[in-house]
């Protein structure tokens, strides 16, 4: 479990990374790279890149996050009935600000079941590995609690091995019925250590996503700037 302490620690790290060229991240982090990733939740004016991240999905990776093969269509369905005041979804950018892992916790929309929420989660294929999945799991966990929701279900195919191993090793029980698994957790009640942590994490999280945002935008000021100089040299090179 992330503790204030950790997050207080990975904050600063965090900013020794900013301000390198965006490269490939698969260069950059080896298979097993720090879980310490600051995740933000996202609100509606993220739709796009949500809906890029689902559909970036292949049709077995959209058949275990969805239960089906869904289609382009299906996922673009999905993301616009995307409830954000009720539901809330929390992602993991990269320093392109692409999307890559983000998870959808559905609050219970029956009154009778108010303190029970779904959870759903994707990860890029080149992202996977890292314990992205993992760390989506503890942040919807963390929320949950503090939204006063006492039990977490995760409805995944029994072949999900990556999903199950994420649930059990977070304490759920697992019913197999078929093909098709149902994980359930349950939840202590919130207290200060959740409160905190969850609130340092998000701002971590926003303050890394806002310095991910200058960086690119420098970054791409820069190719522009060396995009017009070759021109210039190009040009005076043919006179
Ligand atoms: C399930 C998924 C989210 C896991 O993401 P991830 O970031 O790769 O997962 P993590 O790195 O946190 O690994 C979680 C655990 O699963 C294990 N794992 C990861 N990939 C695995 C694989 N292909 N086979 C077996 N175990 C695997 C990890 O070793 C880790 O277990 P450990 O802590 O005991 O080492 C990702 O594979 C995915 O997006 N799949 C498609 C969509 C999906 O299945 N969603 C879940 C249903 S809602």
């Amino acid at each position: 479990m992330v503790t204030p302490g950790t997050l207080i620690k990975a904050s600063f790290d965090a900013g020794k990374e900013f301000f390198r060229a965006p490269a490939e991240d698969k260069e950059r982090l080896p298979y097993k790279a720090p879980v310490m990733v600051p995740i933000r939740s996202i609100g509606p004016s993220h739709g796009e890149r949500i809906e890029k991240h689902l559909l970036a999905l292949d049709a077995q990776d959209r058949y275990l996050r969805f239960g089906y093969a869904a289609s382009d269509e299906q996922i673009q369905r999905y993301v616009s009935g995307l409830n954000y005041e009720r539901d809330d979804i929390f992602g993991i950018y990269n320093r392109k600000l692409e999307l890559i892992a983000m998870a959808h916790l559905a609050l219970s929309i029956d009154p009778e079941l108010k303190s029970c929420a779904e959870f759903g989660v994707s990860v890029l294929k080149h992202a996977r590995g890292r314990g992205y999945g993992a760390r989506l799991f503890d942040r919807a966990v963390i929320h949950a609690r503090n939204e006063g929701v006492s039990m977490m279900f995760i409805h995944a195919l029994s072949e999900n091995t990556a999903m199950l191993n994420i649930a059990r090793k977070a304490g759920a029980v697992i019913e197999r019925d078929g093909s098709e698994s149902e994980a359930y957790l349950k939840l202590p009640p919130a207290d200060l250590d959740s409160r905190m942590t969850e609130m340092l994490e998000e701002q971590i999280a926003q303050t890394d996503y806002r310095l991910k945002v200058q960086a690119k935008q420098f970054w791409d000021l820069l190719g522009i700037v060396q995009e017009v100089r070759r021109g210039v040299r190009d040009s005076r090179d043919r006179m």
